[in-house]
This record gives structure tokens, C-alpha cells and sequence, in this order.
């Protein structure tokens, strides 16, 4: 079965294109090929940014993602992280994740000072760390252009907004002037987006709302509605977001970030139309109910389904999330992987671990490697056949690392992180409940 979008019909659902492009096929066993050989020159990073291929209908709302750090980053390349530090910032963001599924049960408001010297509720977040993927889209009447971090980790959508009455960071983009767009409104108090936002407090009866991620980073400020440009065809009016006038935190230099969440305030919950196809239920946490839970069953290598109870996978379940790098297994899982996979590499030289990562090659002189075929099989019977920048992390030709770790423990929380999804469409289709994956065409 392939992944075919379904034109006819008009469902809530985001597409998201991560890069190159994974095979997606339903049921059914085999038929794939066990390795792959690969030429070295592929395996390295583009420096060019190739141009956008929009493959998707007009009638799905979709955004362009760019990696932080890659080659159509809007930012200053010369600011860019090493591979260390991003699988680094990438354990603490999956720690942050881990607590705070298991603080679930517990109120998640917090106290914050209010930039009018009274107290706000903020709505817990998570740890930003890792949220390197940027979109950039135009606020307000006329459009200005921000670009600002992609997470699905979040709900609520905020730019930093003018004046910055406490503290703004520095960011490339010229900051929101909210009095400078004719369409820009502010949210009252009494208006139920403003309970949406679990926000109490209230300046002049507009809504204040605020946001502390789980690394400290935070932002306060006004809640706001304002006419939201995806690309000169895909105009959403009255979309809400914080107009952030105090914020800091480890946002890189973004102008903010749109929240990718399942909960009332999110950009998804707030685009509802478009078409879409399904291939993998979409599960729910009530207690954590940002999440977009999926059912992974079972691992291939080389064909050769991993000898794992699925049992393994449905302790803790597995979400899927753009914000983390590193796709995270139950240890059960990953040492069956990562076993399969060290046989099928006999043939390479090994390299030292890399931060979370423990199964690494020197490729360094070689002209082509081959690599099994790593497929990820999903509730309802799907299965993804991961790129090889799903299987391989390439720091440097000396460094090349299976693209997976393990959890602390067999009950944390499972995650399906962006290596694995890079050149997929990912459709999250909150009306149908599904999650689908399709070649991104990007
Ligand atoms: C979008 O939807 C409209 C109906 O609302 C339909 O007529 C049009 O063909 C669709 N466009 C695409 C590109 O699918
Ligand atoms: C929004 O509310 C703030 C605080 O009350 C106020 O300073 C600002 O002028 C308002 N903006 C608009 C466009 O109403």
C-alpha cells in the first residue's frame, strides 16, 4: 500500500517535511532489501539548500522546516553546535521529557513575576534544548517575516513583541511591533482562548499569558490574535499567540516558536482543514495530553525482525516528537538492535562512542559502505523503512554511529526522534486520530 494522499477528503492535519525521503508501506513482510549500499559521498551533509518542492495540496496546511544548523538555516552558520553538543543538549531534553511524564499526576502550574509586578500561573513546558528545527512564517498586516523553533513538545505559539518592557534576547529578525499591524488584537480576560492558555492574570482585562519550558527558558507577555502567513496561499486569520514582552532562555536566536502540541492552543488544533492519509493510530495520555502517542511493535534489521517482546515497547508506550534528535528504545529493544546491527558491520572498524550514541565506525578512506536495512514496524501495520540518515548519524567519516539509544530503563517513556523522521512527510491528523508517514517529496 502506498502512501497516497487522500484529496477528497478535508481533515485537520499538519504535514511536516524533514529532508530526504522515507519509504512507507503497509503490512506484509519482507519485500525490502536487507542492505544497502551506500556510496560515502551521500552519507556526508549537503552544504547547499536545495530549493523547496511544495509536493502537498493547497488544502493541507503545511509548513517548511529547515534544520537550525543545517544548510537553509536562516542563521548564522558560524554559531553552529558540534555534534557533541547537540546529542548532549539532546539527553537533557529527553531527561526533561522522561520527568515530566512522571511528575504527570502532579499540577503542572508553576508561579512566574509578571512584567506588571503581579503573579502569573505558566504552563510547564519542556526543555527546549533540542528544538532545532526552525519554519519561517509572516505575522501580521503588513506580513513580518520570523522564524521560529518547531515543537511538538508545546502548544502555545509566541513571538517576542515590542516593547520588550522587561528583558528580550537578542534575536535575527527584527522583533514583532504588534502596534506597527493593522489586524493585531489583543485577547480579553473573559474570553475562553484566555482560560485555553491557563492563564489568570490579567493586564487592563487583556490576558497575560506565560509559558516556563522545563530548562528555566520562559516567556510572558500578552495573549494575542493576529493574521498568521504559512506562504502567500495558506492565510490564517485570527491565530492566537503570546506576544512575548519578557523572555529568556536557550531559544538560539529564533524569533519564538510555534506549538505543535495536541492541546487547545496549538497551531494544529487551531488549522483545522485539509486532506490527508493514515497509516498508524494516534494514541492519548489524558494525563499528558500535548503528546502524540503511537504504538511501535516491533524492529527490523536486515529483514530479520528483532526477537522483542512486543510487550517491551507498550510499558512505558512511544511518542513521537520533532524536538528530540535521537530516536530513545527500552533497553530491551536497543541491545537486540544494536546486536543485529554490530553483526551486520563486522566488516568496519570501530569508532569511539559519541555522547549518547555507543556503536560507531570509522569509514574514513572508504568509498562505499553497506549498511542493513533498519525498518520500524507501527500499530495497525505499518512499516517504515528508515533512510540511511535514519540509521547512521554521521558526525564525521571517522565517526559513524547507529542513530538509536537506549532509555535508562524498560518503563521510560519510548521516543521516535527527528534523525529518524528526516525525509518524511509526517501527518498528524487529530481529527481521524491517525499519524501518517509519507514520502516527503521534499
Ligand atoms: C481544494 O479544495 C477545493 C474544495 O474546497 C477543491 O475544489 C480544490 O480542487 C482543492 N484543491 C486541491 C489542490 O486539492
Ligand atoms: C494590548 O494590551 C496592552 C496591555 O493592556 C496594551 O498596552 C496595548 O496597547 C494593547 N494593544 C492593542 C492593540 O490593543
Amino acid at each position: 500500500m502506498a502512501s497516497l494522499p487522500c484529496l477528497n477528503c478535508y481533515l485537520p492535519f499538519l504535514v511536516a517535511c524533514l529532508g530526504i525521503c522515507w519509504q512507507v508501506h503497509g503490512g506484509g513482510g519482507g519485500g525490502g532489501t536487507a542492505r544497502r549500499e551506500v556510496t560515502i559521498p551521500s552519507l556526508l551533509p549537503s552544504d547547499a539548500c536545495s530549493s523547496y518542492k511544495d509536493g502537498v495540496s493547497h488544502n493541507e496546511t503545511s509548513l517548511r522546516v529547515v534544520h537550525r544548523h543545517g544548510p537553509c538555516s536562516p542563521f548564522d552558520l558560524r554559531h553552529r553546535l558540534s555534534h557533541k553538543q547537540i546529542l548532549d543538549q539532546d539527553r537533557s531534553r529527553v531527561d526533561s521529557l522522561h520527568r515530566r511524564v512522571s511528575t504527570a499526576a502532579k499540577p503542572d502550574q508553576q508561579l512566574l513575576d509578571a512584567p506588571a509586578a503581579s503573579s502569573i500561573p505558566a504552563r510547564n513546558g519542556i526543555s527546549l534544548g533540542t528544538g532545532n528545527y526552525v519554519v519561517t512564517v509572516g505575522f501580521g498586516t503588513p506580513k513580518r517575516e520570523q522564524t521560529v523553533i518547531f515543537d511538538t513538545g508545546s502548544d502555545v505559539t509566541w513571538i517576542q513583541c515590542q516593547p520588550c518592557v522587561v528583558t528580550c534576547y537578542q534575536q535575527q529578525d527584527p522583533i514583532f511591533d504588534p502596534s506597527k499591524s493593522s489586524t493585531y488584537l489583543n485577547i480579553s480576560c473573559s474570553s475562553a482562548y484566555c482560560a485555553d492558555v491557563g492563564a489568570s492574570a490579567c493586564s487592563s482585562s487583556t490576558c497575560v499569558y506565560g509559558v516556563q519550558y522545563g530548562d528555566n527558558s520562559y516567556t510572558v507577555g500578552f495573549y494575542a490574535e493576529d493574521t498568521l502567513c504559512l506562504t502567500p496561499y495558506d492565510v490564517i486569520p485570527n491565530f492566537r499567540f503570546g506576544c512575548g514582552e519578557r523572555n529568556e532562555g536557550l531559544f538560539g536566536k529564533a524569533a519564538g516558536l510555534i506549538g505543535l502540541g495536541r492541546d487547545k492552543p496549538s497551531f494544529v488544533s487551531q488549522t483545522y482543514q485539509s486532506s490527508g492519509f493514515r497509516f498508524t493510530p494516534m494514541l492519548s495520555r489524558a494525563s499528558l495530553p500535548t503528546f502524540y502517542y503511537l504504538t511501535l511493535t516491533a524492529i527490523s534489521v536486515g529483514d530479520q525482525q528483532l526477537m522483542v517482546p512486543p510487550t517491551v515497547f507498550s510499558i512505558a508506550g512511544t511518542i513521537i516528537d520533532s524536538g528530540t534528535v535521537i530516536t530513545r528504545l527500552p533497553p530491551t529493544a536497543y541491545s537486540a538492535l544494536r546486536s543485529a546491527f554490530r553483526q551486520e558491520m563486522t566488516a568496519y572498524k570501530s569508532a569511539p562512542t559519541l555522547s549518547i550514541l555507543d556503536t560507531c565506525y570509522d569509514l574514513s578512506g572508504l568509498d562505499k559502505v553497506t549498511v542493513p536495512s533498519v525498518a520500524l514496524h507501527l500499530g495497525g501495520g505499518a512499516t517504515i523503512d528508515l533512510e540511511i540518515t535514519g540509521i547512521l548519524y554521521i558526525a564525521s567519516l571517522s565517526q559513524a554511529c547507529l542513530a538509536f539509544a537506549a532509555n535508562r530503563a524498560d518503563t521510560d517513556l519510548g521516543i521516535i526522534g527527528n534523525v529518524q523522521q528526516r525525509g518524511l512527510a509526517v501527518v498528524y491528523d487529530v481529527s481521524k486520530h491517525v499519524i501518517g508517514f509519507g514520502p516527503a517529496g521534499c
